[in-house]
């Protein structure tokens, strides 16, 4: 680890508290100098650390900046975020992983932006987002078969819910397949895009992106008004973007271990308390039209159980619902 690293650390776990130059330089077995060389880069990429004369150096409580050290000085991950990288702008941070990062980068890598200007949502919607939201693509390499994509973005959705609940003390719930909501508001997407070997048809990779609302202007995007929701509007105290990454890929491991050690059952059984269309009148959306149906359930494999108006029963693999008020 770097001094700088190695620095952040240190102060994040005194967050909002003087540490002092001299214990700092003590603990590391570095200079007083290297310290405030390291102190210098962090506030360069952004870290708002205060010198407080003749004390030490604090890291601001309510530091709201994105750079990688700070995400991983908040990890205890095996796998996922390993390697971080925060860029400030890109199209998507899909598109960028999947173009320059894709078959370099270990998995765990997490790709994350301040802002996108070409953000991309599923069936080929765009995915507003502007600067103050979580925009996080995470590169896996899982031993799954196709048939079990899904199981990821399941997995996913679960993570944020409960990452969520660590930071902002609500738990939201999910309508199939993958949109997190509360009151009816979605705050998250996830869109979950893979590669596949052409000789064997066994994955390359598979790249999970989450995009979480932090705060939501409505007056920028009128066109989201009343379905799209905000963190900001259901919990007092909006947590920093640094923390919410991290609670994201923590939770998103354990079901990833899960899964990758074959054990479907307990990423499922999460997925199901989460879900809130159980038992609730549904419009099943397929090529444009729109089916009164009743939702039933999910099955072992994540496959959405519904009775339609005309009492036949259906599994649905993939698609879209709407709840019906
Ligand atoms: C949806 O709700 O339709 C899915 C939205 C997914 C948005 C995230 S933000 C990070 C990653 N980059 C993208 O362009 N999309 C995903």
């Amino acid at each position: 680890m770097t001094v700088r690293e190695q620095v952040l650390r240190a102060l994040e776990a005194h967050r909002g508290e003087v540490v002092s130059g001299g214990a700092l330089s003590a603990d590391l077995g570095v200079s007083r100098q290297a310290v405030w060389k390291a102190i210098t880069a962090l506030r360069a990429d952004g870290l708002e650390i205060d010198s407080v004369a003749g004390e030490g150096y604090r890291l601001r409580a309510d530091d709201d900046s994105l750079t990688a050290d700070g995400v991983q000085a908040l990890l205890h991950t095996q796998i996922l975020g390993r390697e971080v990288l925060v860029l400030p702008e890109v199209s998507s941070t899909n598109t960028v992983m999947k173009r320059e990062y894709a078959s370099s980068c270990p998995e765990g890598f997490a790709l994350l932006a301040l802002r996108q200007n070409a953000g991309r949502g599923r069936l080929g919607r765009s995915f507003v987002s502007p600067d103050g939201g979580m925009y996080l693509t995470v590169l896996l390499r899982p031993a799954l078969t196709l048939d079990r994509l899904h199981f990821l973005t399941i997995a996913a959705a679960v993570a944020v819910c409960r990452a969520i609940q660590d930071t902002c003390g609500f738990l939201p719930g999910i309508k199939w397949v993958n949109d997190v909501l509360q009151d009816g508001k979605k705050l998250c997407g996830i869109l979950t895009e893979a590669s596949i070997v052409g000789e064997t048809g066994g994955l390359d990779y598979v790249i999970v992106g989450i995009g979480i609302n932090l705060h939501f202007d409505a007056e920028a995007a009128p066109e989201l008004a009343g379905i799209v929701g905000s963190l900001g509007d259901f919990c007092e105290k909006v947590p920093r973007r640094a923390e919410l990454t991290a609670a994201v890929l923590t939770r998103f491991e354990e079901l990833y271990l899960y899964l990758k050690s074959g054990d479907f059952a307990p990423v499922i059984s999460a997925y199901r308390a989460l879900l809130c269309c159980i038992g609730q009148k549904i419009l099943v959306v397929e090529n444009g039209t729109e089916t009164p149906a009743v939702c039933d359930g999910i099955n072992g494999e994540g496959h959405l159980l519904v009775t339609m108006g005309d009492g036949s029963r259906r599994e649905l693999q993939t698609g879209e619902i709407s709840i019906r008020i």
